[in-house]
């Protein structure tokens, strides 16, 4: 049973949809001051994990990290915070619980920061939720808190395919060519994202007509062609006379006002913008609603982004910057004078004391933006997920956020934000699939290749080969930087098979999605929760369970051919280079030192495993998910239930979907379930 216990009045985030006990007695395993600052005192085994999307490894110990949803793209280690706030530890050692600290303002996780053995949790203020929830191991207390901040969401079937994005892909030409190229060297490609560049001078829910004369026609042209477009949707409206979507805003007072009732005035992309009010249901349904304007053009997917809400100033404080900059005039600039010059104009941008300039009207009473700052891209993304259900209830639409909170998760996904092409980066991708899997995030992956700085074709490669297995799979990068659709370099032949094995995985990888999202699982798994009494894989921080069957351990070494790769038990090793193009070998448990070729997918099968695998296509409805392959570590007899539906609607209980296959000792193949799939042991 999961125990609340509640200091002073929390803010209700619902975050929470699910059963609990309120807990009248202590909380347990803490010491709390002032109901607020809570304690545990950690022994030297124990492992921490969660956080979802922040910094550092799996096992969270050793830092400090905040809750404080940022528009930082330095995602440098010694940060504290990213885009989202996700405020649920696992702590798995002498005692194994979980703790969620519902709780919409800034939270700081010392985690043995301070004092190597004491992990502390301070809120800025009291007016705390705290859920508790134990179990006999990890995964039994993910699940129980996943059933109790509910379902993950569930993207349609093609966004399980690649997905090429780029801030800058100008117009409708630019993008056909990025297709034709992908389509010509057939390298699978099924959307194409439309960054900031679609809009009439970044509108939101504006299309430039000079360069996208005719999305909807455009819309239909890429899906003749299997690609779908996926549009960015960001928070702030732009400040114009004539823009309706302000001007309703307006009208409705739909938007973040300042105390004196003024609405709030930000400067982002467009300049000078209003946030919408999202903590408020009206504004919620208004815009919404909006999202049609783009489902009527045949648009089936979105990101919504900026939505920390990320500010580059505010107007009030850049009055008083520029009132400032008339000091600096004509003075010697000397070490502080020019110090404090830079910081006066950095600390324009996502400054904290902007965000105590606004307030929301929520249902239960007005509230200064700062204490519920972490709600905020949560209630855009929950904005767009209750309008989908409305305008296309039978249908699933693609959403994937950048800021988040728990609860967010039930909308839609959420992509990790402005990485860099850093090697350190990709390690740091396959960190936060499991620590955001546990918090419900899902359906999630990074800007493959890197966001910011310029790639190398060696990091895209290394990097792809871990993003095959991430749901979502979308190569992006900045305005300015490197272009890096696969197709530029030189080894594109090597490119398109990396890109083959995913389409080639798909049935394994979108019946692992769907197992995890129905039943409030993880996909991806530290080994520790798998093997937990195997003191080495306890410890393994670059190798992941992905699913089931599988086991991962990616190279992110520049110049690296090759790595240590610790197993936990035999198991097969499959250099992949697709379902009939393949080697095995059987290595033994223990430390080995595994060759991997710059272009070599290699993973790993547990025993009495399988995994069913297609014969790709160049796009998602081109795999044939009825005729499969089975890639198996069969020692004595394996089985494996295959989860398939058509991709689009909602019919998820349906029993029809789940498939069993069975593999005895001698290779025989048998099925139980949906009529008409057929498996042969590869
Ligand atoms: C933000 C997003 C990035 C996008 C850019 C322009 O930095 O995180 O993905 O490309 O804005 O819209």
């Amino acid at each position: 049973m999961i125990r609340k216990i509640t200091y002073g009045t929390p803010f209700d985030t619902e975050a929470v949809t699910g059963v609990f006990e309120e807990w009248a007695g202590e909380l347990p395993y803490f010491t709390q001051e002032e109901g607020r600052k809570f304690s545990y005192t950690m022994e030297e085994e124990d492992i921490v994990y969660g956080l979802g999307e922040n910094v550092r490894g799996i096992n969270k110990r050793g830092w400090i990290y905040e809750s404080k949803c940022s528009d930082d793209p330095n995602h440098r280690e010694d940060k504290r915070s990213l885009y989202g706030a996700h405020n649920f530890l696992l702590v798995d050692g002498k005692e194994c619980f979980g703790v969620f600290f519902d709780y919409p303002g800034k939270l700081v996780f010392d985690i043995g920061y301070t004092d190597r053995n004491v992990m502390t949790v301070e809120a800025e203020e009291g007016n705390i939720a705290v859920y508790i929830m134990e179990g006999e191991n990890p995964e039994m207390i993910v699940k129980q808190f996943r059933g109790l901040v509910g379902r993950s969401y569930i993207p349609p079937k093609w966004a399980f395919g690649y997905g090429q994005s780029r801030w800058s892909y100008m117009n409708e030409d630019e993008i056909r060519e990025v297709v034709k190229k992908h389509r010509e060297a057939g390298i699978p490609l099924d959307s194409i994202y439309l960054d900031i560049d679609y809009m009439v001078k970044y509108k939101d829910f504006t299309v430039n007509e000079e360069t996208f004369p005719d999305l909807a026609g455009f819309a239909r042209e890429m899906k003749d062609q299997g690609i779908h477009l996926v549009p960015i949707i960001d928070a702030g409206v732009k400040i114009e006379e004539g823009y309706d979507v302000y001007e309703e805003g307006v009208k409705n007072g739909y938007f973040c006002k300042e105390e004196n009732g003024e609405e709030f005035v930000a400067g982002v992309w467009p300049g000078r913008v209003h946030f919408p009010d999202m903590l408020r249901e009206d504004t919620r349904k208004w815009f919404g609603g909006k999202y049609k304007i783009l489902l009527d053009q045949g648009i089936e997917g979105f990101w919504n982004d900026m939505n920390e809400p990320a500010i580059f100033y505010s107007e009030k404080h850049l009055k008083e910057v520029f009132e400032k900059l008339e000091d600096f005039k004509g003075i010697n600039l000397d070490n502080e004078a020019s110090a404090s010059l830079h910081q006066l104009v950095d600390g324009l941008s996502n400054n904290e004391e902007d965000y105590k300039l606004f307030y929301h009207e929520h249902k239960d009473g007005r509230v200064r933006h700062d204490k519920v700052h972490n709600l905020y891209g949560y209630n855009m993304t929950r904005a767009a997920g209750e309008a989908f259900e409305e305008l296309e209830p039978d249908k699933r639409i693609l959403m994937f956020s950048r800021s988040s909170y728990i609860g967010m998760h039930r909308y839609g996904g959420i992509w990790t934000g402005d990485n860099l092409s850093w090697w350190s980066h990709i390690l740091l991708n396959l960190h936060m699939m499991p620590s955001l899997n546990m918090c419900g995030f899902l359906y999630t992956g990074a800007d493959l290749g890197g966001f910011g700085a310029d790639v190398t074709e060696e990091l895209l490669m290394r990097w792809l080969e871990l993003g095959i297995f991430t749901p979502l799979m979308r190569n992006h990068s900045a305005w300015g930087t490197r272009r890096q659709e696969v197709y530029r370099f030189t080894q594109t032949e090597s490119f398109r098979r990396i890109i083959e094995l995913r389409y080639a995985l798909l049935p394994y990888i979108y019946s692992e999605y769907m197992k995890a999202a129905l039943h409030d699982e993880m996909m991806f798994r530290p080994l520790s929760f798998v093997y937990p009494s195997d003191r080495s894989a306890r410890r393994v921080e670059d190798q992941l369970m992905a699913g089931e069957s599988i086991m991962i351990a990616p190279v992110y070494e520049q110049n690296a051919r090759g790595r240590y790769v610790y197993l936990p038990e035999r198991m097969k090793l499959v250099r992949f280079r697709g379902p009939e193009d393949r080697k095995e070998e059987i290595l033994e448990k223990g430390h080995h030192y595994v060759e991997i070729a710059l272009d070599e997918v290699v993973f790993f099968i547990r025993p009495d495993h399988l995994v069913p695998v297609s014969r790709g296509g160049q796009y998602v409805e081109q795999v044939d998910f009825d005729h499969l392959g089975l890639l198996g570590f069969v020692e004595e007899s394996a089985s494996y239930e295959l989860y398939d539906d058509d991709g689009y609607g909602k019919d998820y209980e349906n029993p029809g979907n789940y498939t069993r296959v069975y593999v005895n000792k001698n290779g025989g193949v048998s099925s139980t379930g949906t009529d008409g799939k057929t498996f042969a042991l590869l």
